[in-house]
């Protein structure tokens, strides 16, 4: 019990590091908690202007999100404690303890998570966001279609376990987080991908 804590605070630890504040500063950025939404993720470091940098935010994102729960499921942990281990790595994300607890909205970091959970689930969720996102233009928008096929997808597919709940909630929290984008969404003020703030 102690080392599966262990592998919790790790994965909450990894999942504290903002990789859009930490990628800017390596880069000589604009921090991207001053601009734009204001938000520490790849959709906003895009509104630099720099693509690079978005594209690695968006993976190191992703990666700090599947690391973790890869190997927690590798080490055989139990559906319970890998669970903890994929919210530990999300709300890491969302409330950093190196960034005086606040993160991001979570998209990158689930979908991190969701191909460590399963591959095919993960490529399929990220499949949702790119359709919405190709039609629509607006990466929140494409995350809350995704945050909503994720669980129900989850559910059909492996069942109800420990690990589809992580995966409710962790859509539930990204719903939260998204609670500006969406009236910003209803007042047709939600800025399109890529679209300078
Ligand atoms: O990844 C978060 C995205 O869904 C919305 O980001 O900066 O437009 O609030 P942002």
């Amino acid at each position: 019990t102690l080392i599966n804590l262990g592998w919790v605070i790790g994965a909450y630890l990894l999942g504290s590091l903002s990789f859009a504040v930490i990628i800017s500063r390596a880069m000589g950025l604009n921090d991207p908690r001053t601009y734009g939404s204001k938000n520490p993720g790849a959709t906003n470091v895009l509104r630099s202007g720099n693509k690079a940098a978005a594209v690695l935010t968006l993976l190191f994102d992703a990666v700090k999100g599947w690391v973790p729960v890869f190997f927690a499921l590798r080490a055989e942990l139990s559906d319970g404690w890998v669970a903890a281990v994929a919210l530990a790595a999300f709300l890491g994300h969302l409330y950093p303890v190196f960034f005086r607890f606040v993160g991001g909205k979570g998209v990158a970091t689930a979908l991190g998570v969701l191909v460590g959970i399963n591959p095919l689930f993960g490529l399929a969720t990220l499949a949702t966001w790119i359709i919405i996102a190709a039609f629509f233009r607006f990466s929140s928008l494409a995350a809350l279609v995704a945050s909503i096929f994720a669980p129900v997808t989850y559910l059909l597919w492996f069942g109800g376990d420990a690990i589809g709940l992580a995966v409710l909630i962790m859509s539930g929290l990204l719903v939260w987080r998204h609670r500006q984008n969406i009236s910003n969404l209803m007042n047709g003020k939600e800025k399109r991908l890529g679209e300078k703030a």
